[in-house]
Parts: structure tokens; C-alpha cells; sequence
């Protein structure tokens, strides 16, 4: 019966192959192959045996009736075994039979499958293909060769004409001519050498802890001198014979001559020269946890006086004015004690030239808007950030008309003018610290040099040199939503530092007046990065990247990301401590979750090591080790990192795929604001605010639990935000989504956005979430009245509305279809 054992032990490998259909996929045409040989030998072995047996049973039929007829006994006996062998194999062809007819059926199905499969393998290879193309573009594009600059093309115009005049304002200097570029390479990035005389001065003491100092002198681009009465700068050791490439900080010098130097002093300027910055230079030194404290608070605004003057001066302009003011009921205060804190606007008076600067930022300091009689006069640093933001400046001439103009001035500008008063205070003029680190950097943007990246923070694995966990495969569980919700791609990073160069045109004034935290370190990627026109997509020449959608709703939108963007994915980052399985369980439900590049896990379990094993799903997922158990490691910039959307997203969180890509698509139109879930807001109960989760039609917070957030937040967070704000998320383990939220509305001044109509989140088989005890809420009361006094004001900003998919409960003609079923 060897036949029948073969056939026997082919079928059930045959059916183990079958069994094993979820790995088909990768085994391809190989197994094809040998299935395909194994019927055919099958085929052919049960043939062989239909026929020998076919044979056997004529034998035995003709031996059956033989045996009626016969006394032979001998052959009776051999005529029933016959006819029992013949049975047996009858019922065994009969079963081999069907196990042949069910393995034909699979083998008809799984065969119908390869052309998709081959189809699907075939797009993979397609679109590698392509991004191979795409990154070998890029690459050529970006592999210019760069040389050290050398000499200026054609030399300096020397003659007097029109413009040659302009030019050279201070005694006839201008920087192509007068510096020496061939120091400063783009590629080395911008360095520079600093003297030790003065090192008690607080400003040299913070730019001998600058980044970008070198103690060798011969490597920079810029030399950086202190000097006071009694001191050449032609002493100086590198001066060689014009004091080219020098910074000179002048500290009550008088009839210097500073050559070619550029000079920073504290006097009023009227002509503005790239060799030369005025700027109040007596400024206290950085205190990290209490910087904050030194400012005045933006509300109750309760200013009586409308318009104070410092100083004793009596001018009988001045006495005028103080008439007019009085014949209109409103206070002014013109005194050597004025209090200008108690008044709205400042007015400076440019008549002494030592002590312009200082009247400004006293001004500024007490939170005064700035009113500056002089038209021409040259603001710190006013070629960068716009002191129209925060000052007013009058020709004298209008004197006369002063009080009519600053009566009309509503009070939300005024509020914006002194708010934003202190963010430049807070961030370029104020201390120590910020004021060296702004005049480097105005430099480096005077000579066009990038500066070095933005310092991301270096990941350690958790897993003994790795940061992927051993895996273990999980059968994939049935999906109930089967909607369809967008490719799966191969893993691609969102491109980084795409504006070095244009950061310091295009995106100058956005940087320098709105997000402060970005213009000393080159941004690996921008939130405020700009849009495309509609149409690039349809251009060859323009339309690497995009998505475009296909005419039509439902399906043709999935397929697609569209926008005005090119595609790109969003990572997952996860902080979790002692949730295990609720972790492993929401892993596990991001199987397949399209756009997604990875999961970063961030292991705030410090004294415990994590099981060994975690689900596999289709992206790789990153385990972080955290140094400490903090709620800010929530946002510290990862070099994991590699995609400009982030989903922040607590570990027990249960969001639906759809709901996320939902997400994802409105974040991508909205990239500076947070986009999520659970809408929260502050409400004033009493003299008190308070924290409030209840359902509402106003909020002003979006937990970052489940929201999406750009990547460039992350920094600011962690590197710029006032450190006191930090430390107090620490102290009480609690706020750090609150602390998020203030910090973005007060960088961009817009809302949050909620997406859908899901108002709770907690998963609810979690038993021990944070948020159900009464002293979180206490706490987060507290948070909220903290941060309010650390910024000055609340920054949160209401909002009344929610975003929803286009289609969202819109009735529909029979052919049409929702863009998401149920979002
Ligand atoms: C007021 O004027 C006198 C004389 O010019 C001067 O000595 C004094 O320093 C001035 N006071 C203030 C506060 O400017
Ligand atoms: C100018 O201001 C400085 C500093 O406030 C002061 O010492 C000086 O006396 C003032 N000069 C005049 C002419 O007012
Ligand atoms: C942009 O700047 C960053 C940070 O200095 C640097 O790593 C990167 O190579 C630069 N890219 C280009 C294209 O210059
Ligand atoms: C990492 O783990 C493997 C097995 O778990 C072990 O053999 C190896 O010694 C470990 N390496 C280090 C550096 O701890
Ligand atoms: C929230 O709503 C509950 C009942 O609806 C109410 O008792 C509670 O005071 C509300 N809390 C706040 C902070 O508004």
C-alpha cells in the first residue's frame, strides 16, 4: 500500500501549507511552484493506483465469482481478503478524492490571490523605485560643491554717486567691502573668539558659555572685544592692520577710532549701518527659575495715567499737552518720579543720547508701550525684530498732535503692543543671557551664515543596545471597521532642514517676531512652512511627493492624502509607566494604521525593565529609555523623531484608525495649533479660575493624551520654555498637557482645534487612570492659576467650534460616498 501512504502523508503537507495561508503572501510563486508539483505527483500517484487497483479488482471480481463455484477454500479465503483490500481502498480514493477536490478549491482560490499579490509587490517595487529616484534628486540637488568665499565679484563703487553715499554710513563702511567673508564658510558654521578682557562684564560672561565660541582665534569668523575708556582696540591682539571680522562691545568709550570693527554701543543712532548696533547693555543677569518674575503682569490692566515722562525736563510743548489732558480728563504724569507703571504709554524724549536706550527698556520692564519722538531714531536689533509691535514712533513735529493719537489707540491693541512687549524683553533685550545670544545671532543673519542644528536630545534604548523589543507575532484579530482608510506606504521621514537659507529670508520675520525660540538654532523642520499652489501636483516638474486625490468622494478620497502638501507620516510617542498590558493592548491596536512611521515608547519606568517581548505590528516600535519618571519626557525632541507630526498619545487611550487619520488630515491645514480629542477649558468660578473637563460649548485646551502636535513645539517646550513651568510639572506629576497647551496658544495665538465629535477617551476597563482622584483636578487648578501668573496672562485662547470630515452628516445622492464612514 505504498501508494496510499504517499498519498496520505502528500495531502496532509499539502493542507499544512493551506493552514498556513497568512504566510503566503511572502512565499509567492515558490510555494506556487511546489504545490503545483505536489498535485501533479498526487494526481499521478492516485492515478497510478486507480489503475493498479482497477486491475487488482477485475483479478479479485473474477476470483469472487470463482470462489461460489469452487470448493478450493484456499482461494474462498484469498477471494475475501481481496474484497476487503478492495473496500479499504475504495473509501481512501474516495476520501483522497475529495481532499483532492477541497485542495483544488484552495489552490483556485490562492491562485486567483497571486495576481493582486503580484500586483501589490509589484506597486512596492514601483514606488521604491520612485523613491530612490526621488532621494537621488534630492541628493544631486544638494551636493553643490561649496567653496570658502574669496574675494567680492567686482570691487566696491568708491565713487560719491547717489547711492554710493547711502551705503556707507558709518564713515564710509559697507560689508562686502569692509569684511572678510573668506572667514565665515556656510558649511563650518558660524564661530567666533572671544578676549578675556572685562570677563566680570555678565554679557561676556554669557558669551564665554556661547555655543559657538572657539578658543582659536584663527578658526573664526568673528572676533569679540570688550572695550572701556582707555583701552585701543588697535592693541587688541588680532587686530592685524584694520580690525576687520572684530565685534567691539564699547562700554563708555570716547573718540575711539573702531576702524573697521562693527560696534556695539548703548548710544541713540540715527543712521542705521550693518557696523553698528545700539542697544541697553546694563541688563541683569539670567535667572533661570525666576526670570518670569521680574516683569509686570499684562492683567488687570488698571492704568490711570495715559501718558508718563520720566525725567526733568519742561518743555512748554510738554505743558500743553498736559492742558489738553486735562481738559480731556485723562492723567499724565510728567516728573523725575513719574511712575511708569502705572501709565500706558511711555514717552521718550531723544534729547540725551546716553540715556535712550535705558528710558526704552525701563519702559518696557513695567510694561509701557514705548511712544518714541523721533523718526529716525534706530531701534536694538530693529532689522530683525519689528518694534512696531511694541512701540510707537512719532515725528517730533507731531508733538501737538500726540494726545489726539494715542487717545484713539483701542485697548486690544494695547494689551498686544505690551504683551508683546515682554516676549521680546523675555527673549532678546532683557537679561544677560538673551541679549548675547541675540546680538550673535544678528550677526550670523547680517552675514547669512546658518547657524548649527537645534540640539535634539539623544535617545537611549531600553533594550540592552536596542531599541526595538524582541516581538511576538499575534494573530492579526478580525477587523470590525473595514474601512478602507489610506495606503499603507513604505516608512519615509518627513525631510529635515529644508530652510536653513530661507529661514533667514522668507521665514525671517515670522522667526524672529513670532516664534522666538526658533532663529538661534537652525529648525530641523518649520511649523510655519508654506504652502503649494494648487496645480503642482498635475506637473512633472513639480509634483514629486504629492497625492493627489482623484475626483470623487469615499473611495477616491482614502486612497489619497491631497492637500496642498506633499505626503508625508506621523509618529506615535507614547510615555507610559506600569501599564503593561493596557500598553501592549493599545500597540497592538495600531496594526495597519496608514501614514503611521513609528511608535516611540518612552519607558518612564526607571527602576523596572520592561518584559521581554512586545506585539509586532507594521511599523517599527522605538522603547525609550527615560532617565527620570517625568511627564515632560512627553516632549522632549527625540532624535528618534523623524517626522514633523507628531501624535501624542497617552498609553490607554482608545482611538478608532479612523478617527486618527481623520485627525491627521486637519492637522495637516492647521500645522501650529493642537489638534486632537478631549477639548478642556479654564472657567471662573468666584475670584478663582478653575480646571474644567465638563461638557462644554467653549474650550480653550486640547489634552495632548490625543492630539497631534508639530515636531518644533517639542523644542520650544523643552528647551525654551520658562524652566520654573517644568519643574512644577515635576513637582506635582500632573499639568504637562496643560503647560503645552499655554505654550502654544501664546507662541501663535490661535485655539486648538477638536476633530469629531468624541468627547471622552479613557479607556474604560483601565482602572487606575490619573485623572480620577480629586487632587488631579485640585492640581490642575492650580496649574492653570501658576502658569497664568508665569506668563503674565492666560494665554488660552476660546474657541466655539469643531472640525469634522467634509461629509459628515451630509445626505448624499445614492452613488455618492461619506469620506469617512463615521467621522
Ligand atoms: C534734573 O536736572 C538736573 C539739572 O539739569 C540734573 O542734574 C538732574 O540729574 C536731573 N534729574 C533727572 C532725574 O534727570
Ligand atoms: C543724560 O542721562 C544720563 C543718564 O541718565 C545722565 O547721567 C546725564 O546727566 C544726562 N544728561 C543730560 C544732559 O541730561
Ligand atoms: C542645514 O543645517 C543643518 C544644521 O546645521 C545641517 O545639519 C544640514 O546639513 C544643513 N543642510 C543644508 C542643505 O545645508
Ligand atoms: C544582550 O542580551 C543578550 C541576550 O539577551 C546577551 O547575550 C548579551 O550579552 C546582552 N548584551 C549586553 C551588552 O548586555
Ligand atoms: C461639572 O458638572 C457637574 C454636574 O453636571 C457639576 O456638579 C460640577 O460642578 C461641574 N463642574 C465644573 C467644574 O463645572
Amino acid at each position: 500500500m505504498n501508494g496510499n501512504a504517499l498519498l496520505e502523508s502528500g495531502a496532509s503537507d499539502v493542507f499544512a501549507i493551506f493552514r498556513r495561508r497568512s504566510c503566503w503572501i511572502g512565499l509567492g510563486t515558490g510555494i506556487l511552484t511546489l504545490f503545483v508539483g505536489v498535485t501533479f505527483f498526487l494526481s499521478s500517484s492516485i492515478e497510478n493506483s486507480v489503475l493498479q487497483r482497477g486491475f487488482a479488482s477485475k483479478q479479485a471480481g473474477s476470483k469472487d465469482s470463482f470462489c461460489h463455484h469452487s470448493m478450493w477454500g484456499y482461494g474462498c479465503q484469498r477471494v475475501d481478503e481481496m474484497r476487503r483490500i478492495f473496500d479499504s481502498v475504495k473509501t481512501e480514493l474516495s476520501t483522497a478524492a475529495e481532499k483532492l477536490d477541497e485542495a483544488n478549491r484552495e489552490l483556485e482560490a490562492v491562485t486567483k490571490e497571486i495576481p493582486n499579490k503580484q500586483q501589490e509587490l509589484q506597486d512596492i517595487e514601483r514606488r521604491i523605485e520612485e523613491a530612490r529616484r526621488v532621494l537621488k534628486e534630492v541628493n544631486d540637488k544638494h551636493n553643490v560643491r561649496v567653496f570658502l568665499p574669496r574675494e567680492p565679484l567686482w570691487p566696491v563703487e568708491k565713487s560719491e554717486g547717489a547711492f554710493g553715499e547711502e551705503r556707507k554710513i558709518r564713515r564710509g563702511l559697507s560689508l562686502d567691502e569692509d569684511f572678510d567673508f573668506g572667514r565665515c564658510s556656510i558649511t563650518t558654521g558660524f564661530r567666533f573668539f572671544l578676549y578675556d578682557a572685562h570677563s566680570d562684564h555678565l554679557l561676556h560672561q554669557e558669551l564665554s558659555v556661547h555655543p559657538n565660541r572657539l578658543k582659536d582665534a584663527k578658526k573664526v569668523c568673528l572676533l569679540v572685544a570688550f572695550v572701556s575708556k582707555g583701552h585701543r582696540p588697535s592693541d587688541l591682539q588680532f587686530w592685524k592692520k584694520d580690525g576687520r571680522n572684530h565685534l567691539l562691545i564699547a562700554l563708555g568709550t570716547e573718540n575711539v577710532d573702531f576702524q573697521k570693527a562693527i560696534v556695539l554701543g548703548d548710544e541713540m543712532i540715527h543712521s542705521r549701518s550693518p557696523f553698528h548696533i545700539s542697544a541697553f547693555l546694563d541688563v541683569p543677569g539670567f535667572d533661570k527659575m525666576n526670570d518670569w518674575q521680574r516683569y509686570v503682569p499684562l492683567l488687570p490692566h488698571n492704568r490711570k495715567v495715559l501718558l508718563a515722562y520720566k525725567g526733568n525736563l519742561t518743555l512748554p510743548e510738554l505743558e500743553d499737552l498736559r492742558k489738553s489732558a486735562g481738559n480731556s480728563g485723562d492723567a499724565v504724569d510728567f516728573s523725575p518720579e513719574a511712575d511708569l507703571k502705572n501709565a500706558v504709554f511711555t514717552l521718550i524724549l531723544p534729547m540725551n543720547s546716553s540715556s535712550f536706550q535705558r528710558n526704552i527698556y525701563e519702559a518696557l520692564l513695567v510694561g509701557s508701550i514705548p511712544v518714541i519722538l523721533d523718526s529716525d531714531a534706530v531701534l536694538p536689533f530693529d532689522d530683525l525684530i519689528d518694534w512696531r509691535l511694541i512701540s510707537m514712533k512719532i515725528s517730533k513735529w507731531r508733538f501737538s498732535e500726540l494726545h489726539f493719537i494715542l487717545r484713539t489707540v483701542p485697548l486690544n491693541d494695547i494689551l498686544e503692543m505690551r504683551r508683546m512687549g515682554r516676549i521680546f524683553l523675555e527673549n532678546y533685550l532683557g537679561n544677560a543671557q538673551v541679549l548675547s545670544r541675540t546680538l550673535i545671532s544678528a550677526i550670523r543673519w547680517r552675514l547669512g551664515l546658518p547657524s548649527d542644528s537645534l540640539k535634539l536630545q539623544e535617545a537611549i534604548p531600553l533594550f540592552n543596545g536596542s531599541f526595538q523589543a524582541p516581538q511576538i507575532a499575534m494573530e492579526p484579530k478580525p477587523r470590525m471597521e473595514d474601512e478602507f482608510l489610506g495606503p499603507i506606504e513604505a516608512p519615509s521621514d518627513s525631510p529635515m532642514f529644508l530652510h536653513n537659507f530661507t529661514s533667514m529670508s522668507l521665514y525671517s520675520y515670522d522667526l524672529w517676531n513670532k516664534n522666538p525660540y526658533a532663529v538661534h538654532s537652525t529648525m530641523p523642520y518649520l511649523a510655519n512652512n508654506v504652502l503649494m499652489p494648487s496645480g503642482v501636483e498635475f506637473h512633472e516638474d513639480t509634483n514629486t511627493g504629492f497625492r493627489p486625490i482623484s475626483p470623487g468622494s469615499g473611495k477616491e478620497f482614502s486612497e489619497a492624502l491631497g492637500g496642498n502638501r506633499p505626503k508625508e507620516q506621523f509618529t506615535i510617542v507614547m510615555v507610559t509607566h506600569n501599564r503593561d498590558s493596557v500598553l501592549s493592548a493599545s500597540l497592538e491596536r495600531l496594526r495597519d494604521l496608514p501614514y503611521l512611521n513609528k511608535v516611540i515608547v518612552v519607558w518612564n519606568n526607571v527602576d523596572r525593565d520592561p518584559p521581554s517581548s512586545w506585539p509586532r505590528i507594521h511599523v517599527p516600535i522605538e522603547f525609550i529609555r527615560a532617565k527620570t519618571n517625568s511627564l515632560n519626557n512627553r516632549f522632549i525632541p527625540y532624535d528618534r523623531i523623524q517626522t514633523e507630526a507628531i501624535l501624542s498619545m497617552d498609553d490607554d487611550i482608545d482611538l478608532r484608525k479612523d478617527e486618527i487619520i481623520a485627525n491627521f488630515r486637519v492637522w495637516r491645514e492647521e500645522r501650529q495649533r493642537i489638534v486632537g480629542f478631549p477639548a478642556r477649558y479654564q472657567a471662573r468660578f468666584g475670584e478663582n479660575i478653575f480646571y474644567n473637563s465638563n461638557h462644554t460649548c467653549q474650550y480653550s485646551m486640547i489634552l495632548t493624551g490625543a492630539a497631534f502636535i508639530h515636531q518644533s513645539y517639542l523644542d520650544a517646550y523643552t528647551n525654551h520654555m520658562q524652566a520654573i513651568i517644568r519643574s512644577k510639572v515635576d513637582e506635582w506629576m500632573n499639568c504637562e498637557d496643560i503647560a503645552m497647551n499655554f505654550l502654544v496658544s501664546h507662541l501663535y495665538r490661535k485655539p486648538p482645534i477638536k476633530v469629531t465629535s468624541k468627547w471622552t477617551l479613557r479607556c474604560p476597563t483601565c482602572t487606575e487612570t490619573l485623572s480620577n482622584d480629586e487632587s488631579h483636578f485640585t492640581e490642575r487648578h492650580n496649574c492653570i492659576r501658576f502658569f497664568t501668573e508665569v506668563y503674565g496672562y492666560d494665554p488660552l485662547l476660546f474657541t466655539q467650534s469643531r472640525t469634522d470630515s467634509v461629509l459628515f452628516k451630509t445626505r448624499l445622492p445614492p452613488d455618492h460616498q461619506k469620506c469617512f464612514k463615521y467621522v
